[in-house]
This record gives structure tokens, sequence and C-alpha cells, in this order.
């Protein structure tokens, strides 16, 4: 039984809210567990992924980088399509829209994330006219093949999230199919295809599924209206037998129902998001979008929330709730970080270091000539690129024991880099 999915309560994928901010803040209030919004895998097999805060030296392709955010980024285009912040080490699950089995394995052999996950209950066109979410549940041969292939390849445990099917026998027929390709876990969200938020969770079935399917984790999703406190999460876990819960709505609402000891207020958890939005330098369109739904009916009411609504910028949005200052002390941190280069080349093609403690520095100094003498000696017998390679190598080993900077390779020369 995988532990990573045993006993756990969850914060749920959702488009537009499940990202950085909001995920930092739900695993800091005592989330096990988050899900990323769903990211469809076309996007993700045409992401560059890069370490923020890369700087290239000279012309060669040795990255180095110190910590500007400290995150992972996969970029698309100009859009950071998934940000994982330390805090996520271990705790992140991304879910994947997809469709095949092909592309599916082709973004699912990184370690990067705690877990792959398989969006299979998404009943919006966008997704249906595509093959892709609740489409899936119709076609079991094809729902095989696509967690067989990441199976085959990933390196992370593997798992999907089904809504139930028009017919009780139908949803065990395919989770039983699904239990066989060797998942990790399968989330079932008690709602059919057709059905909506009024409609109600269909409690029976889910703990149906989690009589059939005992040797993994079944997780119960859809029941966000009936959680008002940390307990609740409990009496629903037990009413379904499931193994863990998974919270989507009430999450996004408030956050802090993660709190064993109890929930904050609605401005409390507004202002812990937008301190991690300002961190992680979230967009403006994805800050407003959460900071409204936490809102709700004060959007009209509070003066707050007509702030919000009227807003133009994150730092806006802060202001309205006497964050501008977190604002701007963040903004001027990334700057400072950003200009902080530690590594450049001169005109005469030769690396300097600069780093803190002077002591350190001249014994980098003395390092790196070495390695560069050794290069030049070798250079004449071996390819550049294999003496480049050693002398990023030990670059690298000397700034993660040194200075707690960390390096990272790449031998694409036309890649990217976050500066
Ligand atoms: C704003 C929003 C975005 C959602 N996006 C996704 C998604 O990306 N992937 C997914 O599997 N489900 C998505 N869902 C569905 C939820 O994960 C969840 O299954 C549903 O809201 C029922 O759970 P709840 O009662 O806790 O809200 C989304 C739901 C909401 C409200």
């Amino acid at each position: 039984m995988s532990e990573l999915y045993s006993d756990k309560k969850i914060l749920a994928p959702m488009v537009r809210a499940c990202r950085t901010p909001l995920r930092v803040l739900c695993l800091m209030y005592g989330a096990d567990l988050c899900y990323t919004e769903e990211i469809v895998d076309q996007k993700l097999i045409g992401a560059t992924r890069t370490v923020n805060g890369c700087y290239r030296i000279g012309k060669y392709s040795i990255i180095l980088y110190t910590e500007v955010l400290g995150t992972i980024d996969y970029c698309y285009g100009d859009e950071i399509i998934l940000r994982l912040a330390p805090e996520e080490k271990g705790r992140c699950i991304l879910q994947i829209g997809t469709n095949s089995g092909e592309k599916a394995a082709e973004v699912a052999n990184g370690d990067d994330v705690a877990g792959i996950d398989v969006n299979m209950g998404c009943p919006k066109p966008f997704s249906i006219h595509c093959g892709m979410g609740a489409a899936l549940l119709k076609e079991t041969e094809k729902v095989k093949q696509i967690l067989t292939s990441i199976k085959a390849v990933a390196i992370v445990p593997v798992s999907c999230k089904i809504r139930v099917l028009d017919n009780e026998s139908d949803t065990l027929n395919l989770v039983r199919e699904i239990e066989k390709c060797g998942v990790s876990a399968i989330t079932v969200h008690g709602r059919r295809r057709d059905e909506r938020q009024p409609d109600a969770c269909r409690i029976n079935e889910i703990r149906e599924v989690a009589r059939l399917i005992t040797k993994i984790p079944v997780i119960s999703n859809g029941f966000s209206a009936e959680i008002n406190t940390f307990e609740d999460m409990e009496k629903w876990r037990s009413e379904t037998e499931t193994s863990s819960v998974m919270i989507a709505r009430k999450a996004l609402s408030t956050p802090s129902i993660f709190r064993k000891e109890g929930v904050l207020s609605k401005y409390k958890d507004i202002e812990n998001f937008l301190e991690l939005a300002c961190k992680y330098d979230e967009s403006y369109t994805m800050t407003k979008y959460v900071v409204q739904r936490m809102l709700g009916g004060d959007q009209e009411h509070d003066p707050r929330g007509r702030a919000t609504v009227l807003s133009g910028s994150v730092l806006q949005i802060c202001r309205a709730f006497g964050k501008d200052e977190v604002y701007e002390n963040w903004k001027r941190e990334r700057q400072r970080k950003q200009n902080k280069k530690r590594f450049r080349t001169d005109e005469f093609g030769i690396l300097n270091v600069d780093i803190s403690f002077p002591l350190i520095r001249v014994k980098i100094i003395q390092l790196i000539s070495i390695i560069m003498g050794l290069a030049s000696t070798l250079s004449e017998e071996k390819d550049q690129l294999d003496i480049l390679i050693q002398l990023g190598f030990s670059i690298l080993e000397m700034s993660r024991r040194i200075n707690r900077s960390r390096c990272h390779w790449k031998d694409d020369q036309n890649d990217p880099l976050v500066a």
C-alpha cells in the first residue's frame, strides 16, 4: 500500500488555483499532499525546465546558479506553467491532461514531483473534445494504454482521478482495470460526468469502490459543501471508507481548512496567500482569481473586496489588504539576488568568482586555476567539451559545499536561461 497516498488530507487539483502560492499555503496549514492544476501533456512537452536563478558562463554551456527563488520552473513560451517550490519537495503531485499514452510517457520521466496523476474526470468541453478528462471514462482500453505507458517510464508513483460512471457496475469494472495497470492510488469524485456542484456526492458509490479496491489507497472527493471543520474531513473519510480525502472548493475558499487548530478568518487566509503570491512572483490574473474566490460575497460588500475587483496589478491587490510593503520587499529581494551574479567571465575570458567571504573566494579561485590549468594541458588530447564537463562538475561540487549555491548542467546552448 503506497504510503504517499495513505491516510492523507489532500489539496485537489484546480485549474488556475492550484499553483505555487495556494499549494504552499495549504501545505503550510497542514495538508499532507497537494495536486497541481491540470497541465496538458503537450504544454509540458514543449516546456523548458529551468532552476530559477541560472546564469550562463561565457560562451560555454556551463550553467551555474545562485538561489533567486529556489524553484524549479517549467516555462512554455513566456508563461510559467509549473513552478515547484522547495517546500513542496516530496509532497506535490503533478496532474496531467492527456489522451495519448505516448505523449503522457514523454512527460512522466522526471522526479521533480512526488507523483503523476492523470485527469480522467474533467467534464468541460475543452477537455472532452480532445478525448481527455471525463472522455476517457468510456475508453477503458485507452485508459489502460495511458496508465501502462506512464508506468513503464515513471520513477515516481502514478495515479488517476475519475468520476463515477452512470452505472455503478461500470465504475467497478473500470477501477478494477485501473488497479491492474499498477497505479499507486485512485481518486474517486462521487459525481457523474453530467452532474455538477448542487448534485449530491454519491458517497455510497465511492464506498463501493473502496470496498473493492483494497490493495491501493482510494481517495474520496466531492463533498466540499459538507466540510466546515478539520474534523469533518475525517468524518467523510470514514463515511466513504476510503484511505484519504481530497478537498477542492472548500480549500479554495478557506485554505486554513487544513489547520488542525481551526480555520482562520477569511482575511487572514487572504493575507497569508498574498505573502506567498508575492514571494513566488505569481501573475496578476492568477492572484486575483484566487483572492476573489476567497472573498466570495465580500467582493461587493467589503472595501477590500471592491478594491480587489477594481485592481489591475498584484501590487494593487496587496495594497487593498495592507500588504504593499510585503510586495515591495519581495520584489527588491528578487532584484538584489538577480543582480548578485557570482560568476562571470571578463573581457580576457577569465572566469571571475564573486562571493561574500574573502577567504573562501581565494580558495575557489585557486581551485579554478588548477582545473583550468589541467584543462588547457589536456585540451589537445581530449575533446574540449569533455574538459568543460569536468570543470562544470568540479565547480558544482565546490559551490555546493562552500556556498550552498547549486549547479545545473545543460548541453544545449540554445536553452533560455532565467537570469
Ligand atoms: C476551480 C476548479 C478547478 C478545477 N480544476 C480541476 C483540475 O484541474 N483537475 C481535476 O481533476 N479536477 C478539477 N476540478 C475538480 C475538483 O478537483 C474536484 O473534483 C471537485 O471540485 C469536487 O471536489 P470538492 O467537492 O472538494 O470541490 C476543479 C474544480 C474547481 C472548483
